[in-house]
């Protein structure tokens, strides 16, 4: 078979219609309905508890940590009182042993040592201080003066059952991760104690999904006074949290995690964590490939995780490269087989290296779907000088180049229009395009969209930030539903909330520190820069009242 033929039949494999996507909605809402109505259902819906009561002037310095995926990255945010803030983070990356070691200690030592670093590094008069309070014996019992100690936001990006600001137990890993000895245990209890054998001035005050501190940073930081519905990430892993009306939260009066008492209902609504990664685990509606099946078989947790497994970044680099190593060996089509060498600028044999990361399981990195799908180059030369220097594919010529790029493409466009399917159905399902006023204030002429009109949505992630168009093709995917159609599409804002999770973990952290205090005051703010204009004052009043209106929440 010709080689674009064959291309071209891969690719239509991942096309993902508008009737799939309309089916895709209408069962991503009943499985978002079912997570709210009991526990251990398939998308886990699960609450999450913060306090919202900061009402000081806001000084001092608070931490945040992230485990999300890759990396970990320690950060820490110094309010000034004077409306700014400054940030100072590092990241390491997670190594390899550690994500799927023996016990849980390998790991949370590897991070309580990782904060210890930062502290040395960046803040190394505070923790000398400390050390030296610490051995003149200045401090009450085991705990230390309350100053003394950073209070910090501990996001931790994987499926917990929470049951408190900071407590809660891991339900599974994801992404790769898998250490068996931590499923049930409390995370935040995990990180403390290692803190605490290296007598760090450390107190893990809250714990939060990226996708809270996403939906956080962006509430805060979004213009216009329209708060926003949701907070989803589209990187490594993916995933959202969107404010619910506390009474759909069914399973909360049925005494879940926590009694139904125990939730202020003051604003009538929560944030719910929906962990979506694992919507239709059943696969009911997803769409399966051959490559989406073995990936999947082959993977460290077969079942489960389903949804994410075609839409994020841990996968896709993997689905194409199946896809790929597929085609090379079907004798019948000619990839990277040299028969186009004469046409290649390099004249030399196509050539593919044994020692090529395209042999190896999860050797193919998704950022090179977006560097093939956004090539531009003449004779996709970017591409091909990729699968060299890369990939170990010497020589590979356009024509081998275009195959890929086709292939690639269509993983990356069904993982956007997929990744619709789950903001289209957080958006209906809560009624958001339903408000009486939409269709008086619309300009159907024009399809101007007013201030208040404005569904927002705050991203992060990698193919957000990276893949050419992701957003583009998500909104064609929301206009593919007829109950948003043309006009609802407009009405919504996507909005990148850069590192949103650190900053959003560092905010909740303020928050519990304040709320443990029961501190009374003005109020004070911090800044990413002077990019809110109104100042700390206006950051952080703006930031609690959003707490306020959006998720007050008593623990
Ligand atoms: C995790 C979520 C997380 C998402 C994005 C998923 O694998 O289960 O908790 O929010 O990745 O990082």
């Amino acid at each position: 078979m010709a080689l674009a033929a064959a291309a071209e039949r891969v690719a239509a494999e991942f096309e993902y219609s508008a009737q799939d996507v309309q089916r895709g909605v209408k069962e991503f809402i009943r499985q978002m309905d079912e997570g709210l109505g009991k526990q251990g259902a398939t998308m886990s819906q699960i609450p999450t508890y913060v306090t919202a009561v900061p009402n000081g002037t806001e000084k001092g310095l608070y931490m945040a940590v992230d485990l999300g995926g890759t990396n970990f990255r320690v950060c820490s945010i110094q309010l000034h009182g004077n409306s700014t803030f400054s940030l100072t983070q590092s990241k390491v990356k997670i190594p390899q042993e550690l994500m799927v070691a023996k016990t849980s200690k390998e790991l949370f030592s590897f991070l309580a040592k990782q904060i210890e670093t930062f502290l040395k590094t960046h803040h190394n008069e505070h923790y000398v201080n400390h050390v030296e309070r610490r051995r003149r014996g200045s401090y009450i019992g085991a705990s230390f003066h309350d100053e003394e100690v950073f209070h910090l936001g501990f996001t931790f990006s994987f499926p917990v059952q929470q049951s408190g600001i900071n407590k809660g137990t891991l339900i599974r890993w994801t992404k790769g991760f898998d250490i068996k000895d931590t499923i049930g245990k409390d995370v935040c209890a995990l990180l403390q104690k290692e803190i605490d054998l290296l007598h760090l001035p450390v107190k893990v005050a809250a714990l939060v999904n990226d996708t809270v501190g996403t939906l956080m940073a962006r509430s805060y930081t979004s213009p216009g006074k329209t708060g926003t519905l949701l907070g989803a990430i589209f990187g490594t892993g993916t995933n959202g949290a969107y404010v619910e009306k506390l009474d759909r939260v069914t399973k909360l009066k049925k005494g879940g995690s926590k009694a139904a008492g125990d939730v202020d209902d003051s604003t009538g609504e929560m944030i719910i964590n929906t962990e979506w990664g694992s919507f239709d685990n059943q696969l009911s509606v997803l769409p399966s490939t051959s490559y989406d099946k073995s990936l999947d078989a082959e993977s460290n947790n077969p079942g489960i995780q389903m949804f994410e497994k075609r839409v994020s970044g841990m996968f896709l680099g993997e689905i194409l490269r199946r896809a790929i190593v597929d085609l090379i060996k079907d004798p019948s089509v000619p990839l990277f087989s040299d028969e186009h060498s004469n046409q290649n600028d390099i004249h030399s044999t196509t050539n593919i290296h044994d020692q090529s990361a395209l042999w190896n399981q999860w050797g193919l990195d998704t950022s090179f779907l977006s560097i093939a799908s956004g090539d531009t180059s003449a004779g996709l030369k970017v591409t091909r000088q990729t699968l060299d220097n890369d990939y170990g594919v010497s020589a590979a010529s356009a024509e081998d180049a275009e195959a890929v790029r086709l292939i690639a493409s269509a993983i990356g466009k069904r993982a956007a229009r997929l990744s619709a399917v789950a903001i289209a159905a957080v958006i209906l399902s809560t009624g958001k395009l339903s408000h009486p006023t939409d269709i008086a204030t619309t300009n159907d002429a024009k399809l101007e969209v007013n201030e208040d009109e404005i569904v927002d949505v705050g991203v992060d992630g990698s193919l957000v930030e990276f893949y050419p168009n992701f957003e583009e093709f998500i909104r064609e995917a929301l206009r593919d539903v007829p109950e948003i159609g043309v006009r609802g599409e407009r009405r919504v804002r996507i909005g990148i909330a850069k590192d949103g999770s650190g900053v959003g973990a560092a905010l909740i952290a303020l928050v519990a520190d304040r709320a443990g205090k029961g501190a009374t005051a003005a109020s004070s703010s911090t800044s990413a820069g002077a990019a809110n204009g109104g100042g700390l004052s206006g950051f952080l009043s703006q930031f609690m009242a959003d707490l306020n209106r959006n998720l007050r929440m008593r623990v």
